[in-house]
Parts: structure tokens; C-alpha cells; sequence
């Protein structure tokens, strides 16, 4: 049963992708109506965007409609996750050449309450580009879930472990606190 708010959920291609059900049920139980988008890395190697679409009622989005289809409404809050090293890069960096990058330019300047949970590696997250990127998309008023009492990054090759540690509960939470 939802409450009228509606979240909009960003899926991108990393491992956590495949558990994205986890945080939906979630969503729901605290009354969320969800509505999922995906990178066409998501779709290629981690979702199955017919259950994704059976789970929350609503098609998964990975292009503009087409005149004569539902319109998706407005967001109360929205979450990107798994959120790539990707994706984190050329968000902050502004570009737009695809469906989901092009909501999150839009959505970063409407005041809507952004969370994003990276999946990245520790070597990833060294990177220099990677380090400005979170700031630079801290500094426009996203909330970045990622470094100490968040969410660490992993060792290289130690992914499937970092799985079970995934915090879907923290990106729902952080919509509201
Ligand atoms: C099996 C597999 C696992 C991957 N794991 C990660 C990951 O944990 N973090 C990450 O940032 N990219 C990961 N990637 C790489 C991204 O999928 C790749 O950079 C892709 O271009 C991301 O596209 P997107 O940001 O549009 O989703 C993985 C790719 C594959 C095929």
C-alpha cells in the first residue's frame, strides 16, 4: 500500500544491481511507490527488468517514453543505486547521453532529496576524478552515502563480499534524515 509518495530509483551496472528487489521491498513497506530506471550496463549484465517492472507495478525506464505512454509522476526523493564509478564521473562532470544521466542532471537542481550509494572498489575510489566527483556532487546538495560511518569501499576482487554489507536500509533512510 503506498502513501502518494512516489521514489524514483536509479539502477546502475555493478554487482549490488542484482539485489535491487532487497531496497524495493524495503521502499514499500515504508510506503513508497517505486518507480526504476536503468543503465543499459544494468540491464545488459545485472537486471531482469520484467520482475523489476512485475515488483513495483511500473515499466523500468531505460529511454525517453514515446508519445502515448504514462508519463512517470514527480519525485519526493530519489536514490541512485548501485551507483557506478561511471556514472558518479560523468554526472558530476555534467553529462547527459543517457535516459538516467539526463533525470539526475535535471533532478540535481530541482531540490528533491538525492541519495547515492556507490559501489566502487578501493582502488576506484582513489582515483582523483572520483574523490572530486563526490565532492563536487556533495557540494550541489546530493547526498553521498560513501567513507566512514557510511559506506567503505572494498578491497579489489572482494565484491560478492561487500554484497552482504550493501546498506539498501541507509539510502532509504537518508531520503528522510
Ligand atoms: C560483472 C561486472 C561487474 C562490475 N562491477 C562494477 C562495480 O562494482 N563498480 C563499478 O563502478 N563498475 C562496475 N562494473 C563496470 C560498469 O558496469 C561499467 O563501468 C559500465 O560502463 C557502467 O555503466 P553505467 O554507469 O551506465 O551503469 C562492472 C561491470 C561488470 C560487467
Amino acid at each position: 500500500m503506498t502513501n502518494g509518495r512516489v521514489l524514483h530509483l536509479f539502477v546502475c551496472g555493478a554487482g549490488p544491481a542484482k539485489r535491487v528487489h532487497d531496497l524495493i521491498g524495503l521502499a514499500h513497506d515504508d510506503g513508497w511507490d517505486v518507480y526504476c530506471a536503468a543503465t543499459g550496463s544494468a540491464v545488459e549484465h545485472f537486471i531482469d527488468v520484467e520482475s523489476l517492472a512485475r515488483l513495483t507495478g511500473h515499466p523500468v525506464r531505460t529511454t525517453y517514453r514515446s508519445a502515448g505512454t504514462a508519463s512517470t509522476p514527480q519525485a519526493d526523493a530519489v536514490i541512485v543505486a548501485p551507483a557506478t564509478y561511471n556514472t558518479i564521473n560523468k554526472w558530476a562532470a555534467g553529462i547527459a547521453d543517457n535516459y538516467v544521466l539526463t533525470q539526475l542532471a535535471e533532478l540535481t537542481g530541482l531540490g528533491v532529496r538525492v541519495v547515492v550509494l556507490p559501489f566502487v572498489n578501493q582502488a576506484l575510489a582513489r582515483n582523483l576524478s572520483f574523490i572530486r566527483s563526490v565532492a563536487a556532487l556533495r557540494e550541489a546538495g546530493v547526498r553521498v552515502l560513501f567513507g566512514p560511518g557510511e559506506f567503505e569501499p572494498h578491497a579489489p576482487r572482494t565484491g560478492d563480499a561487500a554484497l552482504e554489507r550493501y546498506p539498501w536500509a541507509l539510502a532509504l533512510k537518508s531520503t528522510h534524515d
